[in-house]
């Protein structure tokens, strides 16, 4: 119940995005007051007070907005290719907090004096750098990687597991599951020799092809099935021919790769894919 408030699903929109603007507006307004001070020159000290209770404020946005960021960065995939992305955006926010509460502490130390001291100018301005960076690598997850974008997903059971095979290959097939394990119309998640893949099984048809969308890295494994052996992405809508991966409907514009699968000894069986 908390984590579908964090991330907003009551509101219908991510809180994450809505409340980093608090901060980051904040942060940009004491910089400004600090600049503004360093033009008024003598009477830079009616702009010392203000560029620090407006930064004390960015603070407490932006550890009001973190509690949001850190449960949305915790539902993204290990596999995903935009994790790395978020794990930096997320140091970065870190470090940008961790630098202007050292920055109002220094300003804190100093609250008599009538002129603001070069330390605190130079972390403002490492501040800003670092939220402008960060910013922009929060717009590429988005915009990009589809990351809090999702609004399609299947109605009903999507895997939560990547599986890897234990077995060793036989006859360049490996054993991803028991058959058992996959219903119909439900799909698994595999990695084999490094490829992410659906397995996917649609009126006792069995289908594996690669997990990732060739628009924004949707995971197919939480699409839903079309007539004609067909998988619409999550994401954008775009689907895919199961059985060849050619692409039938876009935004996507190439095919996803489409893999060998074979019931055997009631095991779901792969090809094992080449690097
Ligand atoms: S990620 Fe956009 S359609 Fe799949």
């Amino acid at each position: 119940m908390l984590k579908q408030l964090l991330q907003g699903k009551p509101f219908g929109h991510p809180l994450h995005p809505i409340l980093v603007h608090l901060p980051i507006g904040l942060f940009l307004l004491s910089f400004v007051f600090d600049v503004a001070g360093m033009i008024a020159g003598g009477g830079m000290d009616s702009f010392i007070r203000p560029a620090f209770y407006t930064m004390a404020l960015g603070i407490l946005g932006a550890l009001l907005a973190a509690a949001p960021g850190l449960v949305d960065y915790s539902d993204i995939r290990r596999d995903h290719p935009a994790k790395p992305i978020a794990t930096r955006h997320m140091l970065l926010n870190f470090a940008a907090v961790a630098i202007y509460i050292g920055n109002a502490a220094v300003r804190c130390s100093h609250w008599n004096q009538p002129r603001l001291g070069v330390l605190p100018f130079v972390l403002s301005l490492l501040g800003v750098g670092i939220l402008s960076y960060s910013g922009y690598l929060g717009g590429v997850m988005v915009y990009d990687d589809g990351i809090a974008v999702g609004r399609h997903r299947r109605r009903g059971k999507t895997p939560l597991e990547t599986i890897v095979p234990a077995d060793q290959p036989r006859d360049g097939f490996v054993a991803v599951a028991d058959e058992a394990r996959l219903e119909d119309r439900q799909t698994l998640r595999a990695q084999v020799n490094g490829v992410v893949m659906t397995i996917a099984k649609v009126d006792g048809q069995v289908y594996a092809f690669q997990e990732f969308c060739t628009h924004r890295f949707g995971p197919l494994s939480e699409g839903c099935f079309e007539a004609n052996g067909r998988i619409k992405c999550p994401w954008h809508g775009s689907c895919f021919d199961m059985r060849s991966g050619k692409v039938t409907q876009g935004p996507a514009k190439e095919d996803i790769r489409a893999f060998d699968v074979v019931v055997r000894d009631g095991k779901v069986m792969v090809r094992v894919p080449g690097d």
